[in-house]
C-alpha cells in the first residue's frame, strides 16, 4: 500500500509517496523552501505544491512542527507563526488539496513511530525516547513500542534556558560552536532527561543522525544505550504516511 507523507521543517517542506510495507520512498522525495514568516496560508501553500508535483490524489500524512492533537488541531508553534495556534491543520490543507484525506502529526512523533517500525528502533521495548535534532529538539517517548504523543520534551529547562535554545543543530549553527562543545551540551540535555525518564534507548535523528561519528564519540557517562536513527531525514514522511494509513 501506499501513502503521501509531507514533513513539515523549519527549512523545507519535503515529501514523497510511501511504500508502507518497506517503509520507504517509492520516488525521490521533492522539497520546497518553508516560507518566512512560516505563516499558514504560505505553508499550505508549499504542501500544496509537494503534493502536486506528484500528482498525487489519495490520502496524505504531514508532519508539523509543534504540538498536534486529534491528528488536526495544533496548539503550540515555537518555530513557526503564532497564527498556527488552535488552527485545524487537517481542514485547512484538505481544503487546499482538493479535498484528499489528510491527517497531521507531531514531526518527532512521526520520525519517532517510523525509526520503531522500520529502523533503530525495530523491536525494542522498554522505554525508548527519539530525539530528533533540527531548529528545534522533537521527542517522541515510546512504552514498549507504544507512542506517549506530543512529548515536547526540547522544551525542557536546562541551565535557565529552554533546551532547544542551546542544544539544537539550529543553536550550534547559530552561536558557532564545534562538534565537541555541542556535544557537550547535548551530553547534559542527554543525563536532564535521563534522570526523568530511565530510558533504556536514545534514538538520536534529524539530519545530524548522519554526522553521528562526528559527536556521539563526545557523548559519555549516559547508561542508556544511544544511537543514530536509521532513516535519518525521510523517518518523518514515512511516520506521516504511516499515520494517514491508519486514519488517525
Ligand atoms: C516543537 C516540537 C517539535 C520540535 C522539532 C519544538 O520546538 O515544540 O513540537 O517536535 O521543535 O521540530
Amino acid at each position: 500500500m501506499q501513502i503521501f507523507g509531507v514533513d513539515i521543517g523549519g527549512s523545507g517542506i519535503k515529501g514523497a509517496p510511501v511504500d508502507l510495507d518497506r517503509g520507504d520512498l517509492t520516488e525521490e522525495r521533492f522539497k520546497v523552501l518553508t516560507p518566512h514568516p512560516a505563516t499558514p496560508d504560505g505553508v499550505a501553500d508549499g504542501v500544496k505544491e509537494v503534493v502536486g508535483h506528484f500528482g498525487w490524489t489519495g490520502p496524505v500524512g504531514i508532519t508539523f512542527p509543534g504540538v498536534v492533537t486529534g491528528g488536526s488541531t495544533i496548539r503550540t508553534a515555537a518555530n513557526v507563526d503564532k497564527s498556527w495556534v488552535d488552527k485545524d491543520a487537517r481542514a485547512l490543507f484538505s481544503e487546499r488539496l482538493d479535498g484528499l484525506p489528510v491527517t497531521v502529526l507531531n514531526d518527532a512523533d512521526a520520525a519517532g513511530v517510523a525509526e520503531m517500525r522500520f529502523g533503530a528502533g525495530r523491536d525494542r521495548g522498554g522505554t525508548v525516547l527519539v530525539l530528533t535534532f533540527g531548529t528545534g529538539i522533537g521527542s517522541a517517548l515510546f512504552v514498549d513500542g507504544v507512542l506517549v504523543p506530543n512529548t515536547e520534551l526540547g522544551h525542557l529547562e536546562l541551565n535557565g534556558h529552554d533546551a532547544e535554545k542551546r542544544a539544537s543543530t539550529k543553536a550550534k549553527e547559530d552561536q558557532q560552536l564545534t562538534w565537541e562543545h555541542w556535544a557537550r551540551r547535548v551530553q547534559k540535555y542527554l543525563a536532564h532527561v535521563e534522570m526523568l525518564f530511565s530510558p533504556e534507548l536514545y534514538i538520536i535523528g534529524g539530519g545530524v543522525s548522519r554526522k553521528a561519528a562526528k559527536f556521539l564519540p563526545h557523548i559519555e557517562g549516559i547508561r542508556a544505550e544511544i544511537v543514530p536513527a536509521q532513516l535519518q531525514n525521510n523517518a518523518g514522511i514515512v511516520g506521516a504516511a504511516m499515520s494517514a494509513a491508519k486514519g488517525e
